[in-house]
Protein backbone atom coordinates (compact mmCIF):
# COMPACT_ATOMS: atom_id res chain seq x y z
CA UNK A 1 0.00 0.00 0.00
CA UNK A 2 1.90 3.20 -1.46
CA UNK A 3 1.49 6.73 0.63
CA UNK A 4 0.08 7.97 -2.32
CA UNK A 5 -2.94 5.30 -2.15
CA UNK A 6 -3.14 6.27 1.49
CA UNK A 7 -3.65 10.18 0.52
CA UNK A 8 -6.11 9.16 -1.79
CA UNK A 9 -7.67 6.94 0.33
CA UNK A 10 -7.89 9.99 3.29
CA UNK A 11 -9.24 12.19 0.55
CA UNK A 12 -11.57 9.79 -0.20
CA UNK A 13 -13.14 9.25 3.54
CA UNK A 14 -12.66 12.36 5.32
CA UNK A 15 -11.67 13.39 8.73
CA UNK A 16 -12.15 9.98 10.87
CA UNK A 17 -12.04 7.73 7.36
CA UNK A 18 -8.85 6.51 7.66
CA UNK A 19 -6.53 5.01 10.44
CA UNK A 20 -2.67 4.31 9.99
CA UNK A 21 -1.39 4.74 13.41
CA UNK A 22 -0.26 1.42 15.24
CA UNK A 23 -1.63 2.46 18.56
CA UNK A 24 -4.81 3.24 17.26
CA UNK A 25 -5.36 0.05 14.95
CA UNK A 26 -4.48 -2.23 17.58
CA UNK A 27 -7.95 -3.15 18.29
CA UNK A 28 -8.98 -3.80 14.83
CA UNK A 29 -5.73 -5.79 14.79
CA UNK A 30 -6.67 -8.84 16.69
CA UNK A 31 -9.64 -11.39 17.16
CA UNK A 32 -11.70 -11.39 20.40
CA UNK A 33 -9.83 -14.33 21.46
CA UNK A 34 -6.69 -13.28 20.70
CA UNK A 35 -5.93 -16.39 18.56
CA UNK A 36 -4.39 -13.92 15.74
CA UNK A 37 -2.40 -10.92 16.07
CA UNK A 38 -2.80 -9.37 12.56
CA UNK A 39 -0.82 -6.53 11.13
CA UNK A 40 -3.39 -4.41 8.88
CA UNK A 41 -1.60 -1.25 6.63
CA UNK A 42 -4.65 0.95 7.88
CA UNK A 43 -7.94 1.00 9.05
CA UNK A 44 -10.61 2.66 6.68
CA UNK A 45 -14.18 3.77 7.74
CA UNK A 46 -16.01 4.63 4.76
CA UNK A 47 -19.36 6.85 6.42
CA UNK A 48 -21.19 5.53 3.47
CA UNK A 49 -22.27 3.28 0.62
CA UNK A 50 -20.45 5.33 -1.91
CA UNK A 51 -17.40 5.88 0.32
CA UNK A 52 -16.97 1.69 0.85
CA UNK A 53 -17.77 1.90 -3.11
CA UNK A 54 -14.56 4.20 -3.51
CA UNK A 55 -12.32 2.99 -1.08
CA UNK A 56 -12.59 -1.07 -2.62
CA UNK A 57 -12.07 0.58 -6.19
CA UNK A 58 -9.09 2.16 -4.94
CA UNK A 59 -7.85 -1.08 -2.77
CA UNK A 60 -8.72 -3.18 -5.78
CA UNK A 61 -6.50 -1.33 -8.39
CA UNK A 62 -3.48 -1.09 -6.20
CA UNK A 63 -4.07 -5.07 -5.27
CA UNK A 64 -4.23 -4.52 -1.83
CA UNK A 65 -6.36 -6.85 0.38
CA UNK A 66 -9.39 -5.87 2.31
CA UNK A 67 -10.65 -7.54 5.33
CA UNK A 68 -14.10 -6.72 6.30
CA UNK A 69 -14.77 -5.98 9.64
CA UNK A 70 -18.27 -5.75 11.91
CA UNK A 71 -18.14 -5.43 15.79
CA UNK A 72 -14.97 -7.70 15.50
CA UNK A 73 -16.33 -10.74 17.35
CA UNK A 74 -16.08 -13.82 15.48
CA UNK A 75 -14.99 -17.00 17.06
CA UNK A 76 -12.69 -18.12 14.30
CA UNK A 77 -10.42 -15.29 13.27
CA UNK A 78 -12.85 -14.47 10.74
CA UNK A 79 -11.96 -10.79 10.46
CA UNK A 80 -8.41 -10.08 11.70
CA UNK A 81 -6.14 -9.68 8.65
CA UNK A 82 -2.65 -11.46 8.32
CA UNK A 83 0.67 -10.90 9.98
CA UNK A 84 2.47 -9.57 6.55
CA UNK A 85 0.83 -5.77 7.23
CA UNK A 86 -0.10 -5.79 3.38
CA UNK A 87 -3.94 -5.62 4.23
CA UNK A 88 -6.65 -2.67 4.81
CA UNK A 89 -9.17 -3.59 7.37
CA UNK A 90 -12.31 -2.22 6.59
CA UNK A 91 -14.69 -0.95 9.11
CA UNK A 92 -17.81 -0.59 9.01
CA UNK A 93 -18.91 1.04 12.43
CA UNK A 94 -19.25 4.62 10.94
CA UNK A 95 -22.28 2.98 8.98
CA UNK A 96 -24.92 3.18 11.96
CA UNK A 97 -28.31 4.38 9.69
CA UNK A 98 -31.78 3.39 10.31
CA UNK A 99 -33.24 3.88 7.03
CA UNK A 100 -36.64 2.45 7.18
CA UNK A 101 -38.76 0.40 9.59
CA UNK A 102 -42.25 -0.24 8.64
CA UNK A 103 -45.21 -1.99 11.15
CA UNK A 104 -46.93 -3.37 8.18
CA UNK A 105 -44.31 -4.99 6.00
CA UNK A 106 -42.77 -6.05 8.97
CA UNK A 107 -39.58 -4.93 7.79
CA UNK A 108 -36.79 -2.87 8.92
CA UNK A 109 -33.91 -1.37 6.38
CA UNK A 110 -30.31 -1.15 8.46
CA UNK A 111 -26.85 0.00 7.92
CA UNK A 112 -24.09 -2.78 8.17
CA UNK A 113 -22.27 -1.21 11.21
CA UNK A 114 -25.80 -1.05 13.60
CA UNK A 115 -24.78 -3.19 16.52
CA UNK A 116 -27.68 -6.44 16.44
CA UNK A 117 -28.90 -4.89 19.78
CA UNK A 118 -29.55 -1.81 18.68
CA UNK A 119 -31.27 -3.14 15.83
CA UNK A 120 -33.40 -4.97 18.11
CA UNK A 121 -34.12 -1.91 19.87
CA UNK A 122 -35.30 0.15 16.99
CA UNK A 123 -37.04 -2.59 15.88
CA UNK A 124 -38.78 -2.90 19.78
CA UNK A 125 -39.77 0.62 19.70
CA UNK A 126 -41.63 0.41 16.43
CA UNK A 127 -43.51 -2.72 18.12
CA UNK A 128 -41.59 -5.40 16.43
CA UNK A 129 -39.13 -8.12 17.63
CA UNK A 130 -35.70 -8.87 15.59
CA UNK A 131 -35.58 -12.48 16.34
CA UNK A 132 -31.73 -13.19 16.30
CA UNK A 133 -29.88 -13.01 19.65
CA UNK A 134 -26.46 -14.05 20.51
CA UNK A 135 -24.20 -13.31 23.42
CA UNK A 136 -22.22 -10.74 21.75
CA UNK A 137 -25.15 -8.85 20.25
CA UNK A 138 -23.55 -5.76 22.27
CA UNK A 139 -20.82 -5.32 19.87
CA UNK A 140 -21.67 -7.55 17.25
CA UNK A 141 -22.60 -5.75 13.76
CA UNK A 142 -25.89 -6.32 10.98
CA UNK A 143 -23.22 -6.71 8.41
CA UNK A 144 -20.57 -9.48 10.54
CA UNK A 145 -23.60 -11.08 11.80
CA UNK A 146 -24.77 -11.73 8.08
CA UNK A 147 -21.88 -12.41 6.61
CA UNK A 148 -21.09 -14.93 9.25
CA UNK A 149 -24.82 -16.31 8.96
CA UNK A 150 -25.11 -15.62 12.70
CA UNK A 151 -27.78 -18.49 14.64
CA UNK A 152 -28.08 -17.76 18.47
CA UNK A 153 -30.45 -18.30 20.58
CA UNK A 154 -33.67 -18.35 18.34
CA UNK A 155 -32.62 -20.17 15.89
CA UNK A 156 -35.10 -22.95 16.68
CA UNK A 157 -37.97 -20.20 16.40
CA UNK A 158 -37.01 -18.55 13.86
CA UNK A 159 -34.35 -19.95 11.87
CA UNK A 160 -30.72 -18.44 11.42
CA UNK A 161 -29.51 -15.03 10.19
CA UNK A 162 -30.12 -15.78 6.59
CA UNK A 163 -33.73 -16.67 7.10
CA UNK A 164 -34.15 -13.17 8.31
CA UNK A 165 -32.97 -11.43 5.22
CA UNK A 166 -35.01 -9.72 2.18
CA UNK A 167 -33.13 -7.68 0.82
CA UNK A 168 -29.36 -6.65 0.49
CA UNK A 169 -26.79 -3.60 -0.40
CA UNK A 170 -23.60 -5.41 -1.61
CA UNK A 171 -20.30 -3.57 -2.77
CA UNK A 172 -18.15 -6.21 -4.69
CA UNK A 173 -14.68 -6.78 -5.39
CA UNK A 174 -14.28 -4.15 -8.34
CA UNK A 175 -16.28 -1.28 -6.26
CA UNK A 176 -19.56 -1.99 -7.94
CA UNK A 177 -22.59 -1.16 -5.64
CA UNK A 178 -25.18 -4.02 -6.15
CA UNK A 179 -28.92 -2.63 -4.70
CA UNK A 180 -30.66 -5.60 -4.26
CA UNK A 181 -32.58 -3.78 -1.08
CA UNK A 182 -35.63 -5.50 -1.72
CA UNK A 183 -38.19 -5.44 0.89
CA UNK A 184 -40.16 -8.45 -1.32
CA UNK A 185 -41.45 -11.54 1.02
CA UNK A 186 -41.98 -13.24 -2.27
CA UNK A 187 -39.51 -12.85 -6.28
CA UNK A 188 -38.33 -15.89 -8.07
CA UNK A 189 -36.36 -13.59 -10.53
CA UNK A 190 -33.52 -15.53 -10.82
CA UNK A 191 -30.56 -16.92 -8.46
CA UNK A 192 -31.07 -15.70 -4.85
CA UNK A 193 -28.13 -13.83 -4.87
CA UNK A 194 -28.52 -11.95 -1.42
CA UNK A 195 -27.94 -15.81 -0.14
CA UNK A 196 -24.52 -16.36 -1.69
CA UNK A 197 -23.10 -13.26 0.21
CA UNK A 198 -25.06 -13.88 3.78
CA UNK A 199 -22.60 -16.92 5.58
CA UNK A 200 -19.40 -15.81 2.69
CA UNK A 201 -17.22 -14.67 5.53
CA UNK A 202 -16.43 -11.57 3.61
CA UNK A 203 -15.11 -13.46 1.01
CA UNK A 204 -17.39 -12.06 -1.89
CA UNK A 205 -18.31 -8.91 -1.10
CA UNK A 206 -19.22 -6.31 1.71
CA UNK A 207 -22.48 -5.67 3.02
CA UNK A 208 -23.16 -2.49 3.24
CA UNK A 209 -27.07 -2.46 4.30
CA UNK A 210 -29.93 -5.40 4.47
CA UNK A 211 -33.97 -5.70 4.66
CA UNK A 212 -34.67 -8.03 7.86
CA UNK A 213 -38.10 -9.27 8.18
CA UNK A 214 -39.13 -9.00 11.57
CA UNK A 215 -42.13 -10.45 13.67
CA UNK A 216 -44.98 -9.50 15.99
CA UNK A 217 -43.57 -7.48 19.21
CA UNK A 218 -43.63 -9.90 22.22
CA UNK A 219 -45.68 -9.02 24.58
CA UNK A 220 -45.33 -12.02 27.38
CA UNK A 221 -42.48 -14.08 28.37
CA UNK A 222 -42.34 -16.75 31.12
CA UNK A 223 -38.72 -18.55 31.42
CA UNK A 224 -37.65 -21.87 33.60
CA UNK A 225 -34.45 -22.75 34.59
CA UNK A 226 -34.04 -26.28 34.54
CA UNK A 227 -31.85 -29.20 36.17
CA UNK A 228 -32.11 -32.61 34.53
CA UNK A 229 -29.87 -36.01 35.01
CA UNK A 230 -29.29 -36.42 31.71
CA UNK A 231 -29.20 -34.64 27.82
CA UNK A 232 -31.49 -37.28 27.05
CA UNK A 233 -33.98 -35.88 29.59
CA UNK A 234 -33.10 -32.43 27.84
CA UNK A 235 -34.19 -33.88 24.38
CA UNK A 236 -37.77 -35.50 26.09
CA UNK A 237 -38.50 -31.98 27.53
CA UNK A 238 -37.72 -30.20 24.33
CA UNK A 239 -40.13 -33.02 22.97
CA UNK A 240 -42.75 -32.53 25.81
CA UNK A 241 -42.80 -28.41 24.94
CA UNK A 242 -43.38 -28.77 21.35
CA UNK A 243 -45.77 -31.14 21.64
CA UNK A 244 -47.58 -28.62 23.64
CA UNK A 245 -47.04 -25.11 22.51
CA UNK A 246 -44.28 -25.01 19.51
CA UNK A 247 -45.18 -21.84 18.73
CA UNK A 248 -44.53 -20.43 21.97
CA UNK A 249 -40.57 -21.77 21.90
CA UNK A 250 -38.60 -19.16 21.62
CA UNK A 251 -35.58 -20.90 23.03
CA UNK A 252 -34.25 -23.80 24.31
CA UNK A 253 -30.62 -23.26 25.68
CA UNK A 254 -28.32 -26.18 27.46
CA UNK A 255 -25.81 -25.79 30.05
CA UNK A 256 -23.30 -28.52 31.34
CA UNK A 257 -22.94 -28.41 34.83
CA UNK A 258 -18.91 -27.59 34.70
CA UNK A 259 -19.67 -24.78 32.12
CA UNK A 260 -22.43 -23.16 34.58
CA UNK A 261 -19.91 -23.56 37.71
CA UNK A 262 -17.36 -21.92 35.52
CA UNK A 263 -20.09 -18.96 35.26
CA UNK A 264 -20.88 -18.88 39.16
CA UNK A 265 -16.97 -18.74 39.73
CA UNK A 266 -15.94 -16.34 37.49
CA UNK A 267 -18.93 -13.71 36.83
CA UNK A 268 -20.02 -12.13 39.92
CA UNK A 269 -23.73 -11.33 40.94
CA UNK A 270 -24.53 -15.05 39.35
CA UNK A 271 -26.47 -17.29 41.03
CA UNK A 272 -27.80 -21.42 40.55
CA UNK A 273 -31.80 -20.67 41.04
CA UNK A 274 -31.76 -25.08 41.13
CA UNK A 275 -30.41 -27.53 42.93
CA UNK A 276 -27.04 -28.29 41.26
CA UNK A 277 -27.06 -30.78 38.66
CA UNK A 278 -25.03 -32.38 35.64
CA UNK A 279 -27.14 -30.43 33.01
CA UNK A 280 -29.41 -27.73 33.12
CA UNK A 281 -31.49 -25.88 30.22
CA UNK A 282 -33.65 -22.29 29.99
CA UNK A 283 -36.13 -22.29 28.39
CA UNK A 284 -37.73 -19.30 26.92
CA UNK A 285 -41.69 -19.20 25.96
CA UNK A 286 -43.51 -16.33 24.28
CA UNK A 287 -46.36 -14.77 23.09
CA UNK A 288 -47.58 -11.93 20.64
CA UNK A 289 -50.76 -11.46 22.69
CA UNK A 290 -52.27 -9.21 25.09
CA UNK A 291 -51.81 -9.42 29.31
CA UNK A 292 -54.22 -12.22 29.84
CA UNK A 293 -51.41 -14.67 27.63
CA UNK A 294 -48.77 -14.09 30.85
CA UNK A 295 -51.04 -15.84 33.33
CA UNK A 296 -51.56 -18.39 30.23
CA UNK A 297 -47.84 -18.96 29.25
CA UNK A 298 -46.88 -19.48 32.38
CA UNK A 299 -49.93 -21.94 33.30
CA UNK A 300 -49.19 -23.41 30.01
CA UNK A 301 -45.35 -23.84 31.09
CA UNK A 302 -46.23 -24.89 34.72
CA UNK A 303 -48.33 -27.56 33.78
CA UNK A 304 -45.22 -29.13 31.33
CA UNK A 305 -42.58 -28.69 33.70
CA UNK A 306 -44.62 -30.68 36.56
CA UNK A 307 -45.63 -33.29 34.38
CA UNK A 308 -41.68 -33.80 33.40
CA UNK A 309 -40.95 -33.54 37.26
CA UNK A 310 -43.51 -36.24 37.59
CA UNK A 311 -41.97 -38.38 34.91
CA UNK A 312 -38.35 -37.34 35.96
CA UNK A 313 -37.44 -35.69 32.85
CA UNK A 314 -36.70 -33.18 35.24
CA UNK A 315 -34.77 -32.75 38.41
CA UNK A 316 -36.00 -29.12 39.53
CA UNK A 317 -36.93 -26.00 37.91
CA UNK A 318 -37.33 -22.51 38.86
CA UNK A 319 -39.62 -20.36 37.10
CA UNK A 320 -39.20 -16.23 36.41
CA UNK A 321 -41.97 -14.69 38.58
CA UNK A 322 -40.73 -11.19 36.94
CA UNK A 323 -38.40 -9.19 33.98
CA UNK A 324 -35.31 -9.42 36.64
CA UNK A 325 -35.71 -12.85 37.62
CA UNK A 326 -35.70 -13.47 33.51
CA UNK A 327 -32.74 -11.27 33.26
CA UNK A 328 -30.94 -13.18 35.53
CA UNK A 329 -31.66 -16.39 33.92
CA UNK A 330 -30.20 -15.25 30.51
CA UNK A 331 -26.94 -14.15 32.55
CA UNK A 332 -26.01 -17.34 33.26
CA UNK A 333 -26.28 -18.43 29.79
CA UNK A 334 -24.76 -15.69 28.20
CA UNK A 335 -21.72 -15.43 30.25
CA UNK A 336 -20.37 -18.64 29.72
CA UNK A 337 -17.92 -17.47 26.50
CA UNK A 338 -16.73 -14.75 28.99
CA UNK A 339 -16.88 -17.15 32.14
CA UNK A 340 -14.33 -19.22 30.01
CA UNK A 341 -12.72 -17.14 28.69
CA UNK A 342 -11.61 -15.82 32.20
CA UNK A 343 -10.92 -19.52 33.13
CA UNK A 344 -7.71 -19.74 30.65
CA UNK A 345 -7.10 -21.19 27.59
CA UNK A 346 -10.17 -22.95 25.70
CA UNK A 347 -10.87 -25.31 22.46
CA UNK A 348 -13.93 -24.41 21.33
CA UNK A 349 -15.45 -26.84 18.76
CA UNK A 350 -18.81 -25.21 17.59
CA UNK A 351 -20.31 -28.58 16.83
CA UNK A 352 -23.98 -29.88 15.54
CA UNK A 353 -25.47 -33.50 14.59
CA UNK A 354 -28.87 -34.81 14.17
CA UNK A 355 -30.59 -33.75 17.64
CA UNK A 356 -31.12 -37.53 18.08
CA UNK A 357 -27.49 -38.13 17.77
CA UNK A 358 -26.40 -35.39 20.43
CA UNK A 359 -26.32 -38.19 23.32
CA UNK A 360 -23.97 -40.38 21.81
CA UNK A 361 -22.02 -37.77 20.69
CA UNK A 362 -21.00 -35.73 23.98
CA UNK A 363 -20.87 -38.87 25.77
CA UNK A 364 -18.04 -40.09 23.15
CA UNK A 365 -16.84 -36.81 22.38
CA UNK A 366 -15.82 -36.43 26.11
CA UNK A 367 -14.27 -40.01 25.98
CA UNK A 368 -11.99 -38.95 23.40
CA UNK A 369 -11.11 -35.71 24.96
CA UNK A 370 -10.47 -36.86 28.24
CA UNK A 371 -7.94 -39.73 27.03
CA UNK A 372 -6.28 -36.73 25.24
CA UNK A 373 -5.61 -34.28 27.96
CA UNK A 374 -6.44 -36.54 31.27
CA UNK A 375 -8.22 -33.67 33.71
CA UNK A 376 -9.49 -31.07 31.29
CA UNK A 377 -12.61 -29.36 32.16
CA UNK A 378 -15.23 -30.31 29.33
CA UNK A 379 -17.60 -27.60 29.20
CA UNK A 380 -20.28 -27.85 26.72
CA UNK A 381 -23.43 -25.58 26.43
CA UNK A 382 -25.48 -24.17 23.55
CA UNK A 383 -28.27 -24.36 21.38
CA UNK A 384 -29.77 -27.42 22.33
CA UNK A 385 -32.87 -27.22 20.06
CA UNK A 386 -30.64 -27.22 16.93
CA UNK A 387 -28.86 -30.00 17.53
CA UNK A 388 -25.72 -27.07 17.91
CA UNK A 389 -23.38 -27.54 20.61
CA UNK A 390 -20.43 -25.58 22.24
CA UNK A 391 -18.47 -28.56 22.60
CA UNK A 392 -15.61 -26.46 24.34
CA UNK A 393 -12.76 -27.55 26.52
CA UNK A 394 -10.70 -25.44 29.23
CA UNK A 395 -7.45 -26.20 30.23
CA UNK A 396 -7.17 -28.35 33.66
CA UNK A 397 -5.70 -26.57 37.09
CA UNK A 398 -2.10 -26.69 36.87
CA UNK A 399 -1.15 -27.08 33.08
CA UNK A 400 0.18 -23.91 31.62
CA UNK A 401 -2.47 -22.31 28.76
CA UNK A 402 0.14 -22.70 26.71
CA UNK A 403 0.71 -26.23 26.92
CA UNK A 404 -2.76 -26.91 26.70
CA UNK A 405 -3.51 -24.81 23.51
CA UNK A 406 -0.17 -26.98 21.79
CA UNK A 407 -2.56 -30.07 21.89
CA UNK A 408 -5.64 -27.84 19.86
CA UNK A 409 -5.56 -29.83 17.27
CA UNK A 410 -5.36 -33.37 18.95
CA UNK A 411 -8.72 -32.08 20.87
CA UNK A 412 -9.91 -30.61 17.62
CA UNK A 413 -9.59 -33.92 15.97
CA UNK A 414 -10.72 -36.11 18.46
CA UNK A 415 -13.97 -34.27 18.65
CA UNK A 416 -14.49 -33.73 14.99
CA UNK A 417 -13.94 -37.60 14.28
CA UNK A 418 -16.79 -38.25 16.69
CA UNK A 419 -19.12 -35.72 14.66
CA UNK A 420 -18.44 -36.69 11.16
CA UNK A 421 -19.30 -40.10 12.16
CA UNK A 422 -22.19 -39.14 13.70
CA UNK A 423 -23.25 -37.16 10.24
CA UNK A 424 -22.87 -33.37 12.14
CA UNK A 425 -20.42 -30.35 11.00
CA UNK A 426 -17.87 -28.84 12.36
CA UNK A 427 -19.11 -25.32 12.63
CA UNK A 428 -22.63 -24.92 12.89
CA UNK A 429 -22.65 -21.15 13.58
CA UNK A 430 -19.18 -19.49 13.95
CA UNK A 431 -17.53 -20.13 10.71
CA UNK A 432 -14.59 -21.27 8.99
CA UNK A 433 -12.67 -17.99 9.64
CA UNK A 434 -8.85 -19.05 9.80
CA UNK A 435 -9.38 -21.20 12.33
CA UNK A 436 -10.79 -24.30 10.46
CA UNK A 437 -9.57 -23.51 6.61
CA UNK A 438 -7.59 -26.80 7.26
CA UNK A 439 -10.94 -28.79 7.67
CA UNK A 440 -12.26 -27.83 4.36
CA UNK A 441 -10.59 -30.13 2.24
CA UNK A 442 -11.47 -33.87 4.25
CA UNK A 443 -15.19 -32.21 5.01
CA UNK A 444 -16.04 -30.14 2.31
CA UNK A 445 -13.31 -31.16 -0.44
CA UNK A 446 -14.62 -32.67 -3.87
CA UNK A 447 -17.09 -31.06 -5.71
CA UNK A 448 -18.34 -28.66 -3.13
CA UNK A 449 -15.19 -27.03 -2.45
CA UNK A 450 -14.75 -26.96 -6.20
CA UNK A 451 -18.06 -25.21 -6.52
CA UNK A 452 -17.10 -22.48 -4.02
CA UNK A 453 -13.89 -21.56 -5.64
CA UNK A 454 -15.88 -21.26 -8.72
CA UNK A 455 -17.95 -18.71 -7.10
CA UNK A 456 -14.92 -17.37 -5.38
CA UNK A 457 -13.30 -16.79 -8.63
CA UNK A 458 -16.32 -15.06 -10.40
CA UNK A 459 -16.92 -13.14 -7.65
CA UNK A 460 -13.27 -11.86 -6.52
CA UNK A 461 -10.95 -12.32 -9.34
CA UNK A 462 -7.77 -10.95 -7.94
CA UNK A 463 -8.57 -12.12 -4.46
CA UNK A 464 -8.33 -9.24 -2.51
CA UNK A 465 -11.46 -9.70 0.24
CA UNK A 466 -10.75 -11.40 3.43
CA UNK A 467 -7.92 -13.88 1.82
CA UNK A 468 -6.70 -16.46 4.16
CA UNK A 469 -10.60 -17.55 5.23
CA UNK A 470 -12.57 -20.61 4.04
CA UNK A 471 -10.15 -21.73 1.47
CA UNK A 472 -7.57 -24.34 2.45
CA UNK A 473 -4.44 -22.62 2.64
CA UNK A 474 -1.94 -22.36 -0.49
CA UNK A 475 -3.71 -23.67 -3.01
CA UNK A 476 -5.30 -20.33 -4.66
CA UNK A 477 -8.67 -19.40 -6.00
CA UNK A 478 -8.45 -22.59 -8.50
CA UNK A 479 -7.25 -25.17 -5.21
CA UNK A 480 -5.33 -26.31 -8.57
CA UNK A 481 -1.95 -23.67 -7.82
C1 LIG B 1 -22.75 -18.57 22.47
O1 LIG B 1 -23.69 -19.21 22.04
O2 LIG B 1 -22.75 -18.05 23.60
C2 LIG B 1 -21.55 -18.39 21.57
O3 LIG B 1 -21.72 -18.85 20.30
C3 LIG B 1 -20.24 -18.40 22.27
C4 LIG B 1 -19.22 -19.53 22.33
O4 LIG B 1 -19.17 -20.50 21.58
O5 LIG B 1 -18.32 -19.48 23.19
ZN1 LIG C 1 -23.72 -19.93 20.08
Amino acid sequence: MTDALLQQLAARLGPGGLVTDAGDMAGYATDWRRLYQGRPRAVLRPGSTAEVAQAVRLCAQAGVPIVPQGGNTSMVGGATPAGDGTAAILSLERMRGLRAIDPVEMTMTVEAGVTLAAAQAMAAEAGMLLPLSISSEGSAQIGGVLATNAGGNNTLRFGNARDLVLGLEVVLADGQVWDGLRRLHKDNTGYSLRQLFVGSEGTLGIITAAVLRLQPGVSARASAFCALPSVDHALALLARLRRRDAGALYAFEYMSGASVDLVLHHVAGTVLPVEPALHYVLIDYASTGREEARRLLEETLEEVLGEALESGDLLDAALSQNEAQRAAFWRLREEHAEAQKRAGASVKNDISVPLTALPECLAAASEACAAVVPGLCIAPFGHLGDGNIHFNLVQPEGMEGAAFLARSEELMAAVNAVVQRLGGSFSAEHGVGRLKTGLMESWRGGVELALMRRVKAALDPQGIFNPGVIFPPGQGLTGSD
